[in-house]
């Protein structure tokens, strides 16, 4: 179900409208549907009840502390790849047992943090940080969990800048070398390795490639517990478009069953876009119109230091006006941002909507990857972010200030 709907031509999201929602405020904003969140959370891991599952929430996609206080309450742990990513989860409230420790490039203190903090386990990425991981974690004495990242060598059709899980992507751990690892244990004491974690991708919209990773890592799984019976936990990472699908959660738990002994395995899940992407939308103003030579382009005051994804993916993105009307500009027409940039662009389009200068305008699914890829770029705050819960608005992130954007610099 949609909170994001035309009622008489006047956009809404869940029971109020974007003018009410916009009316005093500055512009652009980002702006969270309280109910949306919750029902994308609730949907996927309640398709996974047959598993032993733990939900971890890819805070990359989002780590706003209100939107991780909401996914808390429903039981989601974390997915995280930095220091900072992780003190945001615990502040939030998740448990320590529920956060994962991911990322090719962790540092010692990233290492130390998570270590010292009891997190649930530490995805290692390279030979070299295996060994890394063992040292820190003898010096605070302790034994720490550790999930080997795999690189399956998967092609998951999927934008190139956001494939993971081919052996030309940065990320991961061959199989050979896996293996290996799990036959020498002795090479790290301080280590539980008991964990094989993987993520082919981002926004994969076919089963296909989840199916030949699952089938290559089931096999290896099998192998390695038919010999030491070490792995009891697979982490199975992110990925799951949240649209054009053509697959269902159930298909894809089922194909778990079908290439894991989950009678006798732990789960992970690390969602991200799947969660959050259509649960946020940025609410931003028209500035100008102009027409040169045939094109009509719309000049709105976002910019690619709010949204990036369009500038740096060719990322499409709907974009509405808050109020809809039969009148249609059918012209080629660039909807743009404000930077010195000619990648600042948010759509091309041939047909939309006639909008003048102050009618609002907003961009759809940009709750995953939106804020937490913003920048001060041509020195622009950081915007305010709204949660709305059926007609109530929270103010969830102030806008930031000069004093604040400038009181590092010296
Ligand atoms: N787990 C790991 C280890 C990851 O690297 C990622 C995303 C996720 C989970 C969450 O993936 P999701 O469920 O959201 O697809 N900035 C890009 C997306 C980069 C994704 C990076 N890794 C974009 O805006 O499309």
């Amino acid at each position: 179900m949609s909170f994001l709907n035309y009622e008489n031509d006047i956009l809404k999201f869940e029971d109020i409208s974007i003018r009410e929602i916009a009316e005093g405020r500055a512009t652009p904003f980002y702006c969270y549907s309280k109910q949306t969140l919750t029902n994308n959370f609730r949907e996927f891991s309640d398709s996974l009840t047959s598993l032993d599952a733990t939900v971890c929430f890819s805070l990359k996609s989002n780590s706003n502390l209100t939107i991780l206080k909401t996914l808390t309450e429903l039981e989601a742990g974390g997915d995280v790849v930095s220091e900072w990513e992780m003190r945001k989860a615990l502040q939030a409230g998740m448990k320590p047992n529920k956060i994962v420790f991911s990322g090719i490039g962790k540092t010692a203190s990233d290492i130390q943090f998570a270590i010292s903090n009891n997190c649930l386990q530490i995805n290692a990425e390279s030979l070299d940080e295996l060994d890394h991981i063992n040292r820190i974690a003898s010096v605070s004495g302790k034994i720490q969990k550790v999930g080997i990242r795999i690189n399956p060598d998967i092609q998951s059709e999927t934008h190139k800048k956001i494939s993971t899980g081919s052996l030309e992507d940065k990320f991961g751990i061959s199989i050979e070398q896996t293996y290996e690892i799990f036959q020498n244990p002795q090479n790290y004491p301080n280590l539980e390795i008991s964990s094989i974690a993987f993520h082919i991708g981002s926004n994969i919209k076919d089963l296909t490639p989840f199916q030949r990773t699952f089938e290559i890592i089931g096999e290896l799984v099998a192998k390695i517990n038919s010999e030491t019976k070490k792995i009891n936990t697979v982490d199975v990472g992110g990925g799951i478009s949240p649209e054009k699908r053509n697959f269902t959660f159930e298909d894809y738990r089922n194909l778990i069953v079908k290439y894991f002994d989950t009678e006798n395995l732990k789960f992970i899940f690390e969602p991200g876009r799947l969660i959050a992407a259509n649960a946020g939308i940025l609410v931003s103003k028209v500035l100008y119109t102009k027409n040169i030579t045939g094109k009509k382009f719309v000049i709105i005051d976002a910019g690619m230091n709010d949204m990036m994804r369009p500038a740096l993916y060719d990322a499409h993105h709907e974009i509405m006006p808050d109020v809809r009307t039969s009148e249609y500009d059918e012209i080629n027409t660039d909807i743009v941002g404000p930077i010195c940039e000619s990648s600042d662009v948010f759509l091309n389009i041939q047909k939309f909507n006639k909008v003048k200068s102050g009618q609002y305008v907003i961009l759809k699914d940009v709750g995953a990857y939106g804020s937490t890829m913003s920048s001060n770029y041509n020195a622009r705050p950081l915007i305010e972010e709204l949660m709305v819960d059926g007609s109530q608005i929270r103010i969830i992130r102030k806008t930031q200030s000069y004093e604040d954007f400038i009181k590092n610099e010296i």
